[in-house]
């Protein structure tokens, strides 16, 4: 499976990244080495998770999915083929959101000993606490990187502002810089991403892994109306998809999953895949057939007449 450069990383990941966030939550062990193994033997070498996975399913308290991949990169013996992008930041228990540099060099120790590894490949900020100045957060990052246990690092769900200052902090102060951005994006939910930091990525020349690349399950097309929502413990979330321009696009997936013989989510995450502002989307899978459709999803090509049918079906009006 060819791989794709992570922004100035020397980071080399697989089309489709893994997200992890089902492992201890929909999944449990056994079935979670049971996709990670099927993911990996296809040709997928990148596993997104966070210490916060996942914390919010019964009886969890957080740091489940990295025990589960730690103890799977144990067992298989690959921790050296593995891309392991793990996030700091979340509401642990303690109440709020903390990216200060005590917690950042506590919270560390912890995802490293969940993982039992000495290094995360790619360690990111994964919700900002809107008070702990950027440059305290990029020196905590500094630490770790000069004591060898992360090697580059990046940021999810900051705003345009909090990206620009810590860009601009990291060059000004000799910081390390935040390499890859990790956006909410897909065929439905464009907006917010296109509008915000997509441009920045694209002129710092970031690399983007974007989460809820088949919006929670929505783009695979198992969800077309409300009684279908009880398809999954996720159905919840979905409805708010269940909308015309929601229909416009399953009917662009339609056609094109029967014109290319591959299913809606593999042509929702191609899609992504020719999308320039994107490098790599994350999916999760909790079933065999959806890692199948994640490798038909790394063979299809989209021509232009069928990126332009899914982004005239996609197309969001702008607020003036
Ligand atoms: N940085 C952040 O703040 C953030 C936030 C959220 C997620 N993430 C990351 O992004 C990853 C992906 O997010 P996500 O899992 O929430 O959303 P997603 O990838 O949009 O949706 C994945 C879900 O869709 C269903 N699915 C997958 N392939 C399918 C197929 N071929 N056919 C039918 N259904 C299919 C499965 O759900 P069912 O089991 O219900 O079928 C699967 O769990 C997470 O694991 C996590 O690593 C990051």
């Amino acid at each position: 499976m060819n791989k794709r450069k992570l922004g100035n990383t020397s980071l080399q990941t697989s089309p489709i990244v893994v997200g992890a966030n089902v492992f201890g939550w929909t999944l449990n062990e056994k079935e979670s080495f049971a996709i990670l193994d099927e993911a990996f033997e296809a040709g997928f070498n990148t596993i997104d998770t966070a210490d916060a996975y996942s914390r919010w399913a019964e009886g969890n308290k957080g740091g489940e999915s990295e025990t589960i991949i730690g103890q799977w990169m144990k067992e298989r013996g690959n921790r050296d083929q593995v891309v392991v992008i793990t996030k700091v930041g979340s509401d642990m228990g303690q109440g709020h959101k903390d990216i200060s540099e005590k917690y950042i060099l506590k919270a560390a120790e912890d995802s490293l000993r969940r993982l039992q590894t000495d290094h995360i490949d790619l360690y990111f900020t994964h919700w900002d606490d809107d008070k702990t100045p950027v440059e305290e957060t990029l020196g905590a990052y500094q630490k770790l990187i000069q004591a060898g246990k992360v090697r580059y690092i990046g940021a999810s769900n900051l705003s345009p502002e909090r990206l620009r200052a810590s860009l601009k902090a990291s060059q000004e102060h000799g910081l390390p810089r935040y390499e890859v951005f990790e956006p909410g994006y897909n065929l439905y939910d464009r907006q917010e991403y296109e509008q915000g930091v997509a441009p920045i990525c694209q002129e710092e020349g970031l690399g983007v892994i974007n989460y809820y690349a088949l919006a929670s399950g929505f783009l695979s097309g198992k969800y077309r109306q409300e009684e279908d929502l009880n398809k999954s413990v996720r159905g919840g979330g979905i409805k708010k998809y269940l909308d015309a321009r929601g229909q416009r696009i399953l009917a662009a997936l339609d056609s094109l999953s029967e014109k290319h013989a591959v299913s809606q989510a593999s042509i929702a995450l191609a899609w992504l895949m020719h999308n320039p502002l994107v490098t790599a989307p994350i999916a999760s899978a909790t079933k065999s057939k959806h890692v199948q459709a994640f490798t038909e999803a790394t063979q299809v090509v989209l021509r232009s007449e069928d990126m332009e049918l899914l982004d005239n079906a996609s197309a969001y009006t702008i607020p003036s």
